[in-house]
């Protein structure tokens, strides 16, 4: 039998009515955040969220001050069509799609940061990318007011300062952290994925092969985080000659500080550029 079509919402005004609605009903929200071009990763978020909840949200906005300049946000892709069949799959209830004049007053003075997690890793050559995300995020909560939301463990930093941002402002949502879901060869899903080319996608393997090596290591003893990281970058640039290393790390999952040994709640985390794509993994150690 045919699933109904998911509602699509275009301004935050028809978002906030609907789940006013919802909730006033007693109902639960569950809330997908997503800029579309959705894949299995993120079918993997509606899925556990279908379950968890009465009511799905999925939202699909490519926001505008998460990304730098001379950043891929022009270029990002974007594919409503396959998206909106995908959510519909999904047995999505709600799709909200805004426009960035209608999550960004003209004049807007408000912006949400999240001190000390958003200046490390991705942070340090993306400056002003986790303000970006932190402030979306809180608005797109304020709008929806999901009980739970989910989110996938690809992007670590990105989960722990929503984990932070949640409970410092009290926001009452449940961030769910999902695992990630990779390619037969273990690349991690991404939207962008689509940018390598085919040789790039055959090295991009080498950011989950160094992961894995790394995690093996420890399973077999080794706690020395210089002496893991030093081997996961060799093992890069051995397999991976168009790569560029913007970071290779061990650290608290909590605090995202570095660590110098190895211990429970501890990851591995990296960024690794081929080309002009950035790519990002991560695994517990
Ligand atoms: O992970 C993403 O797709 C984005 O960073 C998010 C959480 C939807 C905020 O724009």
């Amino acid at each position: 039998e045919p699933m109904p079509e998911p509602i699509v919402l275009a301004t935050p005004a028809e978002m906030s009515a609907w789940s006013r609605q919802a909730l006033q009903a007693g109902k639960s929200i569950g809330f997908v955040p997503t800029m579309g071009a959705l894949h299995a990763g993120h079918k993997s978020l509606m899925d556990r969220a279908r379950k968890e909840n009465d009511l799905l949200a999925v939202s699909i906005f490519v926001n505008p001050t998460q990304f730098g300049p001379g950043e891929d946000f022009e270029r990002y892709p974007r594919s409503f069509e396959a998206d909106a069949q995908l959510c519909a799959e999904a047995d999505v209830d709600a799709i909200f799609q805004p426009t960035p004049q209608d999550m960004y007053a003209a004049d807007a003075r408000t912006f949400v940061e999240v001190g000390g997690l958003q200046d490390v890793l991705c942070g340090l050559s993306r400056p002003g990318h986790f303000r970006g995300v932190a402030t979306v995020v809180a608005k797109l909560f304020a709008i929806v007011r999901p009980a739970r939301a989910y989110f996938g463990r690809k992007d670590a930093q990105q989960l722990r300062i929503i984990e932070v941002l949640s409970r410092d402002l009290h926001l009452g949502v449940t961030i769910v952290p999902c695992e990630i879901v990779r390619e037969p060869d273990g690349l991690a899903l991404s939207s962008r994925n689509k940018y390598l080319s085919p040789a790039q996608r055959k090295q991009a393997v080498c950011l989950n092969q160094a992961l894995a090596h790394a995690q093996k290591r420890v399973a077999a003893g080794e706690k020395d985080a210089m002496a893991l990281i030093g081997k996961m970058a060799e093992l890069i640039e051995q397999a991976a000659p168009d790569a560029e290393i913007d970071y290779v790390a061990i650290v608290d999952m909590q605090t995202l500080q570095d660590v110098a040994a190895v211990s429970g709640g501890c990851m591995a985390a990296l960024a690794v550029k081929l080309g002009n794509t950035r790519l990002i993994d991560n695994m517990r150690l």
